[in-house]
């Protein structure tokens, strides 16, 4: 395709998923907290079992939460479950567009599996339905059915299973994309399959002046639940690609794990401050995991650290290393065959350009090794611990 228009394509797309999650998330975070601050009525009134006040906006508005008869059913009701839907489908196009259309760059590792391309799609794909129909098989289950904790360990012991075996065959950010990919499609199929029947037979039965079943109401519940266990891990995944020192650790799986069990904490600490119960437990227990966590991304692992070694390094050795594995794509004018623009505007032509980027090239090239992408260029560890001995020195460039 033309790099122009693969370009735009991708911002459309990728602005397309952002704002219908912020639709979606902002939508389900709001009725959290409205379900949370609802109070009875000052005077009591017929069916309203809540009401709120909010001001917003220039305007004062009024919330109440209803006990519908089917004479006051309406014939309008509001849904939100169409930026379920569109989030879950433009992140697959993200999937598309970024991974499996660059496959070689971004998703394979050939340090870990040397896939072809096809193959390593093929993989993604497979796992990604997987992952779905083991969670969904999980919760429909008796043993899911049953609820309390043994199904929730369970669910996150898959899925932290799937995380370690996508962490040993993909490169550090297509695994955790991909994890982040399987948490969304749960989320956004458990809108369609579970939350929106309940929600259907809710109104069936209020029509023909029923209670609804409890068991759809508590099925969706549930799923509301783990949606909302799973949000803070699944947009911390969505922007990971800013932080190298976690896709690219070598424990890369472990990370994960420990910051979704963290963020999974704070998520707990506001859920229970939107009921008007400070506790202070779920944040020590938030920091009492973040602490090890940062330990352990603080740990480079490799054999390849920031040592200033034995000898000083020429600058002329890292101009010509840089010369030979950057600047093919970091460059001004890039002779990639992939990229022909240089990548986040990083450009690597002068020794000024180098001297500058020398921390950000520090984290992707010697403390990570998240770069050259899929080592593409071949470059050694021998190099890599030149760039760390040289940026060690004081990254002179005399
Ligand atoms: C095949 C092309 C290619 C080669 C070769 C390559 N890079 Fe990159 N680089 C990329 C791409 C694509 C990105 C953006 C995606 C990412 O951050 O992973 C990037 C991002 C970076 C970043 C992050 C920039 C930022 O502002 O976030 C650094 C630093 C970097 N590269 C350094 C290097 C160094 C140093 C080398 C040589 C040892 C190198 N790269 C070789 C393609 C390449």
């Amino acid at each position: 395709m033309d790099l122009t228009a693969a370009e735009w394509l991708n911002a459309i797309v990728r602005l397309a998923h952002v704002i219908f999650g912020i639709g979606w998330i902002g939508a389900s975070f709001y009725f959290m907290w409205l379900d949370a601050n609802m109070a009875r009525p000052a005077a009591p009134k017929a069916g309203v079992e809540g009401e709120l006040w909010m001001v917003h906006s220039g305007g004062f508005y009024r919330v109440e939460k209803i006990h519908v008869s089917p004479a006051e059913m309406p014939p309008h009701l509001h849904w939100f479950k169409w930026e379920a839907a569109f989030t879950g489908i433009t992140g697959f196009m993200m999937l598309c567009l970024v991974f499996y259309a660059d496959a070689s760059v971004y998703l394979i590792d050939p340090a870990k599996y040397d896939f072809t391309p096809v193959q390593a799609v093929f993989v993604g794909i497979v796992t990604l339905l997987f992952g779905w129909a083991a969670y969904e098989g999980l919760w429909r289950s008796p043993f899911g059915k049953k609820g309390g904790w043994p199904p929730l360990v369970a669910t996150f012991l898959m899925i932290a299973g799937i995380a370690w075996f996508l962490c040993q065959i993909f490169s550090g950010r297509g695994a955790f994309l991909h994890v982040g990919g399987l948490m969304g499609i749960i989320m956004s199929a458990s809108v369609w399959t579970v939350i929106v029947p309940g929600q259907q037979q809710l109104i069936q039965a209020t029509r023909e002046g029923r209670k609804g079943d409890p068991v759809y109401a508590a099925a969706a519940k549930q799923r509301s639940v783990h949606n909302n266990y799973m949000t803070l891990p699944v947009v911390f995944i969505m922007v990971s690609g800013h932080y190298p020192s976690t896709f690219g650790h070598q424990l890369n799986w472990l990370v994960l794990i420990l910051v979704s069990l963290t963020a999974m904490a704070v998520n707990h600490f506001l859920n229970m401050h939107n009921k008007g119960e400070m506790k202070p437990w779920p944040l020590l227990l938030a920091t009492a995991i973040f602490v090890p966590l940062f330990w352990l991304t603080a740990q480079t692992g490799g054999s390849v650290g920031l040592k200033p070694g034995e000898a000083p390094v020429e600058f002329a050795e890292v101009r010509a290393v840089v010369a030979q594995r950057c600047t093919t794509c970091h460059s001004a004018r890039p002779t990639d065959d992939t990229f022909k623009q240089p990548p986040n505007g990083l450009v690597l032509d002068t020794p000024q350009q180098v001297r500058r980027n020398a921390q950000k090239i520090a984290a992707r090239v010697v403390l990570t090794q998240t770069m050259p992408p899929a080592n593409k260029t071949e470059m050694t560890d021998e190099e890599r611990a030149l760039l760390g001995a040289w940026i060690a020195q004081g990254s002179k460039v005399d």
